[in-house]
């Protein structure tokens, strides 16, 4: 076995290791107790491919004598790893718990420009690719640029959207599913006629329809399918990723973007089955889901109350749940909400909490923040596990949650959120709404809770509010 030969096993072999890394740290991550450990054989796995990356360069360029450009190679490798990592290691170390899903749909986006680009460099390299291999490259250089450009705008506008630069109301262009469906069988057309004839025009024009494609689907999409909307591009970006791997001859591209594409499409399965809605329609860009209509509808007047009113509403009660939502991760209220739970816990009172599967901004986001701040695990529930209870529950204290409590997805079949199963608070006998104003939530329907006869509104930031109450007890 000559030299290189020899350098590809290895690198092979440390690729199976690294993928089978992977495997593991999935299996990790399906559990809280078991998440760390799952990040740690994602970091040792990273670690094996990258060494084995650059082990394989290096080895390219030592044992052939003459070839310069592998010794380029290696340089931009380093390059692109410390200009890369040191982006990621600033940005992990910065951001915000509530703006991960808007950091992780940018880095979908990466993958799919870096897919876009290997496809590029593809079809502008192709000297040595065998004759009887011709038209699988070109099918995989055309099907990589589509997937990758798809995935590229379509986390762009996910990002936009999460960080609140960008509406999360539906665009509803006039005939958009038509628009979707017709930019598919285009694609298909392009494909064959690219196999068959490929050239640069071609290209061009499958990069901007996957352009506008991949805008257009997650625009048309409305703020409550957001999650799974993420969960559906972290899917795309993997197979973006596998088709780069076929393009650059990488089992461990290919692996890994495979198990990203079928666990990202679980993920947006599951979601969807939790939430309702139709993982078809999601994944068509939003298909017969129509646009949230103005709230023209006369509600009547809500009512108001202080922190003195909770303080002496709980101080009555036998039991509370407590639902929160993505304003008590804004407000970083979860230390307040332990020690109000502490304190009436000590006079006796049963405290629950209830979580909506997609409550915050990103799975298990209120799990997290209650586990911060050393809730109990024991007296935190599923939605599921609570929705019966409500009508025998003293008081609901809702904090800054606001979609996942909304009555009109049971009551109102028109609504934008029909179907999608909440919280059903306004069983309780009495809910305080935490919030700064009657603006809707993340879905941008209106809340017909907070003109309910037993709600009562306490407005302001939900820490300075939760303390106030804590001092008037
Ligand atoms: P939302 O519907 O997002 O409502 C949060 C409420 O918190 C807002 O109405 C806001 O009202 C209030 N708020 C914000 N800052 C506050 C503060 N400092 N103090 C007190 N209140 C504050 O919350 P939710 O019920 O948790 O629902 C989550 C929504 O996000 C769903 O539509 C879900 O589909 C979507 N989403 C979820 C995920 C995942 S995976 N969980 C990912 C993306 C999107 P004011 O402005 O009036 O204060």
């Amino acid at each position: 076995m000559n030299g290189i030969a020899l350098a590809q096993s290895v690198a092979t072999a440390a690729y199976i290791v690294a993928a089978l890394l992977f495997i593991l740290a999935l299996g990790g991550l399906s559990k809280q107790e078991s998440a760390r450990r799952g990040i740690t054989y994602g970091v040792a796995g990273m670690t094996i491919a990258l060494v084995a990356t650059f082990a394989l360069v290096i080895a390219n360029g030592a044992l052939v004598p003459d070839d310069t450009t592998a010794f380029f190679g290696v340089g931009l490798l380093l390059a692109a790893v410390l200009v890369g990592g040191g982006i990621g290691l600033w940005r992990a170390r910065v951001v915000e718990m509530t703006g991960m899903p808007e950091l992780i749909a940018l880095l979908h986006s990466f993958v799919g420009l870096a897919a876009v680009l290997v496809g590029w460099n593809g079809h502008l390299y192709a000297e040595g690719v065998a004759p009887e291999l011709a038209g699988i490259h070109h099918a995989e250089v055309f099907i990589g640029v589509f997937i990758g450009a798809v995935t590229f705008t379509g986390s762009i506008v996910a990002f936009l959207k999460l960080s609140g630069r960008m509406s999360s109301a539906p665009l509803v262009l006039p005939g958009k599913n038509a628009l979707n469906i017709g930019a598919l069988a285009l694609f298909v057309a392009l494909t064959v006629w690219y196999v068959l004839t490929p050239t640069l025009g071609l290209l061009i024009a499958v990069t901007v329809l996957a352009l506008a494609l991949g805008w257009h689907l997650v625009a048309s999409i409305g703020g409550g399918d957001m999650p799974v909307v993420v969960s559906m591009l972290n899917s795309y970006s993997g197979w973006a990723a596998a088709a780069a791997g076929f393009l650059l001859n990488n089992d461990l591209l290919i692996v890994t973007g495979a198990l990203v594409g079928s666990s990202g499409a679980y993920l947006s399965y599951i979601m969807c089955q939790a939430m309702n809605r139709s993982f078809l329609s999601v994944i068509a860009g939003g298909f017969g889901i129509e646009a949230p209509r103005a709230d023209t509808e006369d509600h009547g007047v809500h009512r108001e109350i202080d922190a003195a009113g909770v303080a002496e509403l709980l101080r009555t009660a036998r039991s509370v749940v407590i639902t929160p939502g993505y304003g008590m991760a804004v407000a970083q209220a979860q230390y307040p909400v332990a020690d109000l739970t502490q304190r009436l816990r000590d006079r006796g009172v049963a405290v629950r909490f209830g979580i909506h599967p997609v409550a915050g901004r990103l799975p298990g986001h209120m799990n997290v923040l209650l586990a911060e701040a050393r809730v109990p695990y024991d007296i935190v529930f599923e939605m599921d596990e609570v929705n019966d209870d409500f009508a025998g529950t003293d008081v609901v204290l809702v904090i800054g949650a606001n979609d996942t409590v909304n009555p009109a997805a049971t009551d109102d079949p028109s609504s934008p959120i029909a179907g999608m199963p909440v919280l059903h608070v306004w069983d309780a006998t009495d809910v305080v709404v935490f919030k700064r104003s009657m603006a809707s939530g993340y879905a941008g329907v209106a809340n017909p809770l907070f003109w309910r006869e037993n709600t009562q509104m306490l407005f302001g930031d939900a820490k300075q509010r939760v303390e106030d109450i804590l001092r008037a007890l």
